[in-house]
């Protein structure tokens, strides 16, 4: 593991101050983790032309230093799970809390049929199972219990403390090492926050979409976890590849992508504005020409200087080693402030259609 040891206390995001954070290791709740993780998302979708790619991409991001892996019990029902287990031994990486082992997240996903806090101590069981482990570095809950069928008939029941239980217990068994959530706003966050401290359990982290084109709409967000001292995880870093500049109007993201991105990158239709987020492309082309780095590296460096955990996917090795060379330095103030003016001056930001937070 190439991972400086410098600064094991992880700078909280400062919503609205440009501040850069220092460069170095950060500590996430027992662990201790690399600027930037690999998200897998991506690569469970792919799983069976793209195992090697997989595998490729692990290697490749571990051999950059990189010891955070995020998955998820959702994505591919389990498939990314055994991937990442799989990748990781062909890596020669175990999975595992220590120095020199690969620090893998995973997700509990809080469904209708799932009724209460064994819930998520079975699933929590069934991850590590998985992923070969006898304890998870990270358990998450995927996101707050929304989905609720029969709302319209007024009957609605709200199960995140039942699962909040769930996630302490995990903790307290020693199934997972460390506990956190995901697309949770200020009021949840608090709300979890206090829930585990009330049993003496740290809220690891919160795990969010945030990147240069969506800072403004988790500001509330990211001053709450500021307060409460829960490190950010980024997913989204790279604003589902807008922010890699590999899109213009010559070249639009292919279909199914095409169907929500294109708005983004051409504009001229459902309020955006023509030319879409042109002007911010070239800000980040222009100093990532200055830096001598790539245009991904200057977006994904934008969420580790605002002292976030970002977790770009990579669908292989190549993208996975140019994507880790965002860690080891940091933009200036004065290029971080450039780079949200650029991005407040277009108007818009990327939502993915997913989670309010609340
Ligand atoms: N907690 C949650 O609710 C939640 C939700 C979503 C995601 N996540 C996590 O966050 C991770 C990251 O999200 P994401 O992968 O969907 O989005 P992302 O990191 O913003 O974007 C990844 C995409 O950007 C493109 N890309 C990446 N590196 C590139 C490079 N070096 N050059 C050119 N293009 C590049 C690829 O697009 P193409 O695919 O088009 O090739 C890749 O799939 C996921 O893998 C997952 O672990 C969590």
């Amino acid at each position: 593991m190439r991972i400086a040891l410098t600064a094991l206390l992880s700078p909280l995001v400062a919503a609205a101050a440009v501040v850069t954070s220092p460069v170095g290791a950060r500590a996430l709740g027992s662990l201790t983790i690399s600027e930037a993780g690999l998200g897998t998302l991506n690569l469970a979708l792919d799983k069976k032309e793209n195992d090697e790619a997989a595998a490729g991409a692990l290697q490749a991001s571990v051999a950059a230093g990189c010891n955070f892996v995020d998955t998820a019990e959702a994505y591919g029902f389990g498939n990314s799970e055994r991937l990442t287990a799989w990748a990781a031994a062909r890596a020669g990486i175990k999975i595992g809390c220590g120095p020199g082992e690969l620090h893998v997240a995973t997700k509990f996903a809080p469904v209708p049929w799932r009724p209460n806090a064994e819930s998520v101590v079975e699933a929590c069981r069934a991850s590590a199972e998985r992923l070969g482990v006898e304890q998870i570095p990270l358990y998450q809950i995927h996101f707050p219990d929304l989905i609720q069928p029969l709302k319209a008939f007024g009957l609605e029941r709200r199960k995140d403390e039942e699962y909040w239980e769930g996630l302490a217990r995990c903790y307290e068994m020693g199934l997972a090492a460390n506990v956190g959530v995901c697309n949770y706003g200020p009021t949840y966050v608090a709300r979890v926050h206090a829930f585990l401290a009330a049993r003496g359990i740290p809220l690891a982290s919160n795990q969010i979409n945030y990147s240069l084109m969506y800072r403004k709409s988790v500001e509330a967000t990211l001053a709450k976890c500021a307060e409460l001292s829960v490190p950010v995880i980024s997913y989204f870093p790279l604003a589902n590849g807008l922010l890699s500049g590999r899109y213009d109007a010559d070249n639009l993201p292919k279909f199914p992508k095409s169907l929500t991105m294109k708005k983004y990158v051409v504009g001229g239709a459902d309020g955006f504005p023509d030319g879409g987020y042109t002007p911010l492309l070239r800000e980040l082309q222009r100093i990532a020409a200055a830096r001598g780095k790539s245009v991904p590296q200057v977006s994904i460096n934008y969420v580790v200087s605002k002292g976030a955990i970002p977790i770009p996917g990579a669908r292989n090795a190549e993208m996975a080693a140019a994507n880790m060379g965002a860690m080891g330095w940091r933009l200036s103030e004065a290029e971080v402030g450039a780079l949200e003016a650029a991005a407040d001056a277009i108007g818009f930001e990327f939502s993915s259609g997913g989670f309010r937070l609340e």
